[in-house]
């Protein structure tokens, strides 16, 4: 089959390699559910930050080289073992930590899903690691209720138009802070209640906007911004932390949790739903209903063929991509 490797850690124009490998066996395991996985014929695979991160060795987990990078995939079942959740030759969208970026790929069961018949490929390979994180970000870390109004960083990006779609499901009224005018639309088209710009007074506007300060702040870029979404936090708000696309991990001066009564939450997606199979399934079944309900539609931003992984890469890395950047391999 084809995939693509990254071979050295020289960053996205040149470690990456397009090359032949053995496709997995009919009955192949995957780590995360050791002996058993799903195989799945990948039609599209999700791009994302990490693999960006990984061409360069500054990911946390850095796998041994060469190796096939690529979180997640839609396709179609080759395989899968009793009690899947999916049956041979159905649709699916799966998530497979690495190797999605090869014609064929291997899931746990409980990380692979039914694809609905209202998305395409593309979407379903944009379903997993926004959506879920988003969910979990803001329903079970974040605690988001419905009326409250949540403002998230980054709303044009992957995480951000999930964290749109998911608050809206959740009954919440989001604000979304963007850097420029065609990012504007995405977060519009994302279905944000209100856009505001990243250079402009965001964290005076969303005070006037939420009537005194909003109650959730989705943050997935950190660095400099920080402090004043802390600053934009009414009392009891809560600032969830999801990434640091920014470059810089911000630090908190705790007397201002104390003066504004607010909290600092992480949500680490990874580390804790996938040691959690039912919670897993849990988050599965959450973002099935908010297909169901209209309000999930990922948002594929740019597609790229296998053999141009390197500029679907770069597109993240250049701070240029919108929505989900997917590969399409059939
Ligand atoms: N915690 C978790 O469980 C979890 C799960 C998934 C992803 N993540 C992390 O969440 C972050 C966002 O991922 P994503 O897939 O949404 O990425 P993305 O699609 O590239 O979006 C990231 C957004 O960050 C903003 N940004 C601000 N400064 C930037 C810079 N210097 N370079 C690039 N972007 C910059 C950009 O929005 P503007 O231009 O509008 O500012 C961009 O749209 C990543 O750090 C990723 O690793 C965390």
């Amino acid at each position: 089959m084809r995939a693509i490797q990254i071979v050295d850690l020289s960053g996205p124009a040149g470690a990456l390699h397009l090359v032949d490998l053995p496709e997995p066996e009919q009955s192949a395991s995957h780590p995360l559910s050791p002996g058993e996985g799903v195989v799945i014929d990948v039609h599209a695979a999700g791009v994302s930050f990490p693999e960006v991160l990984q061409t360069r060795g500054e990911y946390q987990h850095k796998p041994p080289l060469p190796f096939v990078p690529g979180s997640e995939v839609a396709g179609v079942v080759r395989s899968a073992p009793a009690g899947a959740g999916v049956s041979v030759g159905e649709r699916a969208a799966a998530f497979c930590v690495l190797g999605a970026f090869a014609e064929v790929a291997v899931a746990p069961a409980f990380l692979t899903f039914p694809l609905p018949d209202v998305l395409d490929f593309a979407q379903g390979a944009g379903l997993i690691l926004n959506y879920h994180t988003a969910y979990f970000a803001l329903a079970l870390r974040g605690r988001l209720k419905a009326g409250e109004t949540v403002l998230v960083h980054g709303a044009a990006g992957g995480v951000g138009t999930a964290a749109l779609q998911v608050a809206a499901g959740l009954g919440a009224r989001t604000i979304a802070v963007v850097s420029s005018e065609e990012k504007a639309l995405v977060a519009r088209a994302a279905g944000a209640d209100e856009v505001l710009r990243s250079e402009g007074p965001w964290k005076d506007e969303a005070k006037e906007l939420s009537g005194g300060g909003v109650d959730l702040v989705l943050d997935p870029v950190g660095g400099d911004r920080f402090t004043d979404s802390l600053r934009s936090l009414g009392a009891d708000g809560r600032l969830v932390v999801v990434g640091f696309t920014g470059g810089s991990i911000p630090e908190v001066k705790v007397n201002r949790l104390l003066l504004g009564n607010v909290e600092v939450v992480g949500a680490g997606w990874g580390a804790y739903a996938l040691a959690r199979p039912q919670l897993c399934r849990e988050i599965g079944d959450a973002i099935g209903r908010l297909i169901d309900e209209g309000f999930v539609r990922p948002i594929v931003g740019a597609r790229f063929p296998l053999e141009r992984t390197a500029e679907a890469l770069q597109a993240i890395d250049e701070r240029r991509a919108t929505g989900k950047v997917v590969l399409e391999l059939r």
